[in-house]
């Protein structure tokens, strides 16, 4: 492919540079350097030791590289303007930082400066390294006459084919981000994704780009839906010819577009981030997330790598089924890091919850030496660079415990795989956010080895940052009165994105909302409907209404020692043996999904527009209300949560009036108004 690729751009070069530009570009070129944006030249260099190749990243930006500068002047900024040349007449650029600030001594450094006040590069025409108290320019380059920064460039629409696909007009974003709006697609082949490759027309010699959620698996059906697109590894839009809605097993194109050569789009400067993988075989399970390993006699060797926070686990496991992917019954190993050191541990997932006992049994995904099994995982190495964590372990193909699965070598094997996060209590993990959308069938022991991993790049919240959703209170001195229902968490912007925690995948409703904050009164008395579930056989739709003092929850799964720490306010009494026993049970409100993908809750953009496509069914019957009578005993922070699972719940704030002093409104108005403009600046 290298050699494509330089044959390409060297002619996009001829197309669109002229003279001495030129010169650079091939120089570039054979460096073979990414592409960085259109090339404005080098910094002419005149006094301390000033040096550096300036380019224009769009049209406000200006990328410098390898810049060099000795920092002894006296009163020195970045400078520009549009005088003939560099002189007194002009402004300061801020520094890389957005600073103002006297310019210190820079070595070979890459950054990227912004013209302020949403000046363009095409309304300067020089800039510089400039004293302004010697009036001396150290360095500086200038902008062409007709200078065309880099801008995100509209090409065609998608055509239609077949299976319904069409788009609007498709949008080059930068090098590597490709836009495409009102995205439609019936979903109805089973080996279909976004397919990029070089020639005339699409064909099956091309590479898969993860879709807007870096999923590798078919795609889904999309209806009219904006979406954005990567380029996987150090890709870019130079690289490829065509982008197409691609079936690879009957090898048809079902829509697809020309990528112009020569586009003039601001460059992506995502990092790449480059590995040595260390086994044979590897697949790419997501964009975040590979699965490599090796076979080797009795015993197989697997690394998982993904790219994670540090408070996320990689789970990878064969699954619970032999003919399909499937989490209940399958035999997993958890994998994370906690600081310095790595675990593996083994599991046993014996339903969709996080391990709770359910009548004296565990339930859940549990440790398997919680069940009387044996931790069959061998630790071997495990590092965390450059936000990713690499870990290895060995198992034996056919494990000395029985309740474990064994490893095929002589056919294909459904897996399961999960990223979530991790819940720092107790280091066990929480519900997942990434898993399979479909089965996912590995050949283990295959007589050539294969590998399909791709280098993963740098994440970038540049387009695709979420903030959470708006969060309710309930702050109402008519409202005595709560129902309590259950519902699905909503994502990263719903419970995760609201509270800061870790999400089981449920969490209360009150008053059809999603964990809203409550003020109640000392002095008053309320009551809570409940409706989390009464049937304690079920692990994980039984939720007794609690509230206690401290945010975690999950009162019932906790030591005696950490329940002794907790000051519960409503909701348990001790039996005669002296063990809690839950007081507000009632039958079983639940929203669901109702078919629905949870994958995308995050497209969503407010809970109420969430809620719409939920369905919401009710078991009869009046539960048991829960009365408080918050009094001056209480803290002013308390919570309410679910007897059985941790971070279900949420805040109730007990205060001694419900006027709002207005100090306390204008604090939260200003707080509101910060927390807008960081978000502001993240997007
Ligand atoms: C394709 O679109 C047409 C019109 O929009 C619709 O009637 C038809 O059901 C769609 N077909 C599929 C397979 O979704
Ligand atoms: C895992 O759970 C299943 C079903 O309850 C059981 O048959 C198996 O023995 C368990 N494995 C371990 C290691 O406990
Ligand atoms: C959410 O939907 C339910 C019906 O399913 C409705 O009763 C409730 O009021 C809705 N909540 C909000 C906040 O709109
Ligand atoms: C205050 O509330 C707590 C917890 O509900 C209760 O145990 C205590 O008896 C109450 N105190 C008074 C004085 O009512």
């Amino acid at each position: 492919m290298a050699s494509v690729v330089r044959t390409k751009r060297t002619k996009s070069a001829f197309v669109t540079l002229l003279g001495c530009l030129l010169l650079s570009y091939v120089y570039a070129q054979e460096d073979n350097e990414e592409y960085k944006g259109k090339y404005l030249g080098k910094l002419n260099p005149y006094h301390h030791q000033v040096s550096g190749d300036v380019w224009a990243v769009d049209q406000y930006t200006l990328l410098l590289t390898s810049f060099n500068y000795d920092g002894n002047g006296a009163d020195t900024f970045f400078w520009a303007g549009a005088s003939n040349r560099p002189g007194p007449q002009g402004f300061i650029v801020p520094d890389e930082w957005g600073k103002t600030n006297i310019l210190d001594r820079y070595f070979n450094r890459d950054f990227t400066l912004t013209l302020p006040d949403n000046k363009k590069i095409t309304d300067i025409k020089w800039f510089a390294v400039y004293d302004l108290q010697s009036q001396n320019t150290f360095g500086d380059v200038y902008i062409p006459e007709e200078f065309d920064p880099p801008a995100p460039q509209k090409i065609s629409q998608l055509s239609k084919r077949s299976h319904n696909v069409s788009s609007g007009p498709i949008v080059i974003l930068d090098s590597k981000t490709i836009s495409i709006p009102q995205f439609v697609y019936d979903g109805q082949s089973a080996d279909t994704y976004f397919w990029v490759g070089l020639g005339p027309q699409p064909s099956s010699k091309g590479h898969k780009v993860p879709d807007e959620y870096g999923y590798m698996d078919s795609l889904r059906m999309y209806n009219d839906e904006d979406v954005m697109l990567q380029l996987p590894g150090d890709m870019t839009v130079f690289d490829v010819d065509w982008l197409s809605v691609f079936d690879v097993k009957t090898k048809s194109n079902y829509g697809s577009v020309i990528i112009p050569d020569g586009l003039n789009v601001p460059p992506s400067l995502i990092k790449v981030i480059k590995q040595t993988q260390s086994l044979p075989n590897c697949v790419q399970l997501h964009k975040r997330y590979q699965v490599a390993w090796e076979i080797f006699g009795p015993q197989i060797t697997i690394q998982l790598i993904g790219q994670v926070a540090e408070d996320e686990y990689m789970a990878f496991g064969l699954s619970g089924s032999e003919d399909s992917s499937r989490m209940e019954g399958a035999d997993v190993a958890v994998a994370y890091m906690d600081d310095t050191r790595g675990y593996t541990t083994d599991y046993n997932i014996t339903a969709k919850a996080p391990c709770g006992k359910v009548l004296g049994q565990y339930k859940g995904v549990c440790r398997d030496e919680l069940l009387g099994g044996l931790d069959s995982n061998q630790l071997y190495t495990a590092v965390r660079e450059n936000g990713i964590n690499i870990i290895t372990y060995r198992r034996t193909l056919v494990s000395s415990d029985p309740g474990d699965k064994d490893f095929p070598v002589d056919k294909p094997v459904y897996v399961v795989w999960a990223l979530g996060r991790l819940d720092k209590t107790n280091n066990e993990p929480s519900f997942h956010d990434l898993y399979p959308r479909s089965d996912v069938a590995l050949e283990l022991n295959r007589q050539e080895a294969e590998n399909t991993c791709i280098d993963f790049t740098e994440s970038s919240g540049k387009f695709s940052q979420k903030e959470p959703w708006q969060k309710t209170e309930i702050f109402d001195r008519s409202v005595r009165t709560f129902k309590a229902t259950i519902g699905p968490s909503g994502g990263r912007r719903g419970y995760q994105g609201i509270t800061g925690k870790p999400s089981v995948g449920l969490a209360w409703y009150i008053e059809g909302a999603l964990i809203p904050e409550l003020y109640l009164r000392r002095g008053l008395t309320y009551s809570f409907r409940v409706h989390g579930g009464n049937n304690p056989h079920s692990a994980n739709l039984y939720h007794p209404l609690i509230i206690t003092d401290e945010p975690h929850g999950g009162y019932d799964t906790l030591s005696d020692l950490a329940q002794s720490k907790i000051r519960v306010l409503a909701g348990i009494e001790l039996t005669r043996r002296g063990r809690p026993r839950p007081t507000a049970v009632g039958p079983l409100c639940l929203s669901k999904h109702n078919g629905r993908d949870r994958r995308l809750d995050d497209t969503f953009p407010s809970f109420k527009k969430f809620n719409r496509t939920l369905v919401q069914i009710c078991e009869p019957g009046d539960g048991d209300t829960l009365i408080v009578s918050p009094n001056s005993s209480w803290p002013d922070l308390v919570y309410y949560h679910s007897f059985t699972h941790s971070n279900m719940g949420w805040k109730i704030h007990v205060i001694d009036s419900y006027t709002r002093s207005s100090a306390n409104i204008a604090h939260k108005l200003s707080l509101l108004i910060t927390i807008t403009t960081v978000l502001f600046h993240l997007l």
